[in-house]
């Protein structure tokens, strides 16, 4: 990997644990409004100081966050489709040039494995990584699986190694059972997880427990932060399990501490 690169990438991740904590507001993209996150920017603001990136597409960044702040982009660049319609549909949607310009750390597009239009979206991801090569931009594969296909470590480990194949440089997939064969198959590419619908915090955190001691470099995750019922608490609850190995009742305890 080259230097330009390698220093993008080490941004991203925190450099005593070596583990992230990326905080995931891009689902406007395809889903619009979305709960908790209307208002981008005051939602965004409390749970800044505790993420390690912010993965936004640019017109929400343009939006709602101040070109002042700090933290390491991971820009969403592909998009085209809606929830209205057949969500593998989609294409490059922001030019490398405008990643650079907004001094992105990271560029991630989805691909869609077994979805109709999977050949199309491993297109964009194989695009996207020359892309990244050409200009030292790291690139962060989103998989996803068709809507018959179980989230499990076939299907996942399946787009995963896929994503690897092509080139990513970060692969983001869902936890689930047996989830160290997939970091296996990734080799030396991290895997992140997605947090996936709000689920209980609790809950939320032995996922976020289970997924990095099965070799996990962390999270990007959105809603079951910013759906919480006290999202700063939980990005800090989640920050123990990622960085400080807390076990999941000590980061509940943190998630609780900040409610009161
Ligand atoms: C999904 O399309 C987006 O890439 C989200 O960033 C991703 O799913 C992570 O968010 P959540 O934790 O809400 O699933």
């Amino acid at each position: 990997m080259q230097w330009g690169m390698k220093n993008r990438l080490s941004r991203i991740f925190d450099p005593v644990s070596k583990k992230t904590v990326m905080l995931a507001v891009d689902h406007g993209y395809f889903q619009g409004p979305t709960t908790g996150l209307r208002d981008l920017g005051k939602a965004v603001a409390p749970l800044l100081p505790y993420a390690d990136s912010l993965m936004i597409t640019r017109g929400a960044l343009r939006n709602w966050i101040s070109p002042e702040m700090n933290k390491p982009i991971v820009l969403r660049v592909s998009g085209g489709q809606s929830i209205l319609k057949e969500l593998s549909n989609e294409v490059l949607t922001t030019s490398i040039q405008e990643a650079i310009r907004l001094n992105a750390s990271a560029v991630t597009c989805s691909i869609y494995v077994g979805g109709e239009f999977e050949k199309e979206s491993l297109a964009n991801l194989a695009k996207l990584v020359d892309l990244g090569e050409e200009y030292g931009i790291t690139v962060l594969a989103v998989t996803a699986v068709g809507k018959e296909m179980e989230r499990d470590a076939r299907y996942l480990g399946l787009a995963s190694r896929i994503a690897v194949e092509l080139g990513a440089h970060m692969v983001k997939t869902y936890y689930c059972k047996d989830f160290e064969q997939i970091v296996e198959a990734c080799g030396n590419v991290p895997v992140l997880i997605a947090g996936g619908k709000k689920i209980d915090e609790k809950d939320a955190l032995l996922m976020a427990r289970n997924a990095v001691d099965a070799g996990a470099k962390g999270v990007d995750m959105g809603r079951n932060v910013f759906q919480s019922d006290n999202p700063a608490g939980m990005i800090k609850a989640v920050r123990a399990v990622v960085h400080d190995k807390a076990a999941v009742e000590q980061a509940y305890q943190v998630y609780k501490e900040g409610k009161k």
